[in-house]
């Protein structure tokens, strides 16, 4: 018999696969190093962050690097993802009724597909940021390149990369609660990859219904 993609023979739900954890940690990791290194050119005040990571040289060298192993890591992302992040039909009854997702009433949350309307909304946030992040921080890594005639490209350089850091900052600190405090067993997925049929039945009907279908359909 071939082995269940989803269902794994423990009797938990293989939600991502190693792959996936990777790429995920490979933007997780990177853009902790960003945010802590953006903070500390940011604001005098916070200059002491870019101390305590080697120096002031060694984080404006590491910086932009960093921000093209993020930016690559979320590309990754796109690919694995994109499909499962589109809108669909249902996402409007979701966003009804996202109080009761924020209040953690789940049983009174619509069905949910393998990603959550609040979970695409951050996909995407972080993806077209993230591009933001890449053109406007090319143009700040190089600004030696860029003609005379058009600085202009350097002034909206200079506004659009805090402003879409600024950005990803609300999402992460959103994605990192909702994740790490308040959706139990979420972060153990992350890490292990799998959960509980109880967990994805309860948080993503939707998807869980369609993994018993196709393993019905494969016996
Ligand atoms: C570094 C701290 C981070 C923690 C603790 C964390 C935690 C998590 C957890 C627990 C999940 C699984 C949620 C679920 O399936 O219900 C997840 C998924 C995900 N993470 Fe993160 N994450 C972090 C950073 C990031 C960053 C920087 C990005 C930016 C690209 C990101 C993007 C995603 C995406 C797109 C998913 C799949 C959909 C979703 O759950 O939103 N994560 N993360």
């Amino acid at each position: 018999m071939t082995p269940e993609p989803h269902l794994l023979p423990n009797g938990r739900v293989l939600r991502y696969s190693y792959r996936e954890r990777l790429v995920h940690w490979l933007a997780g990791f990177s853009y902790v190093y960003l945010l802590l290194t953006g903070l500390a050119f940011w604001s005098p005040w916070l200059f002491w962050i870019a101390v305590v990571l080697g120096g002031a040289t060694v984080s404006r060298e590491l910086h932009p690097w960093a921000g093209l192993v993020f930016v690559a890591a979320v590309l990754m992302m796109y690919r694995m993802w994109a499909s499962g992040m589109k809108e669909s039909p249902a996402d409007a009854a979701w966003w009804k009724a996202v109080r009761h997702y924020i209040r953690n009433e789940d049983e009174q949350m619509p069905s949910a597909d393998r990603f959550n309307p609040g979970q695409k909304l951050l996909f995407w946030g972080f993806l077209w940021n993230g591009l933001l992040l890449l053109l406007s921080g090319v143009i700040l890594w190089f600004p030696q390149y860029i003609p005379w005639s058009l600085r202009f490209l350097r002034y909206l350089a200079v506004i659009v990369h805090p402003v879409c850091a600024l950005l990803t900052i609300g999402l992460f600190i959103i994605h990192v609660y909702m994740g790490a405090a308040i959706e139990r067993g979420a972060f153990g997925s992350v890490i292990r990859g799998d959960v509980s049929r109880a967990w994805a039945d309860r948080h993503h009907h939707t998807w869980y219904r369609q993994l018993l279908r196709d393993s019905e359909a494969r016996k």
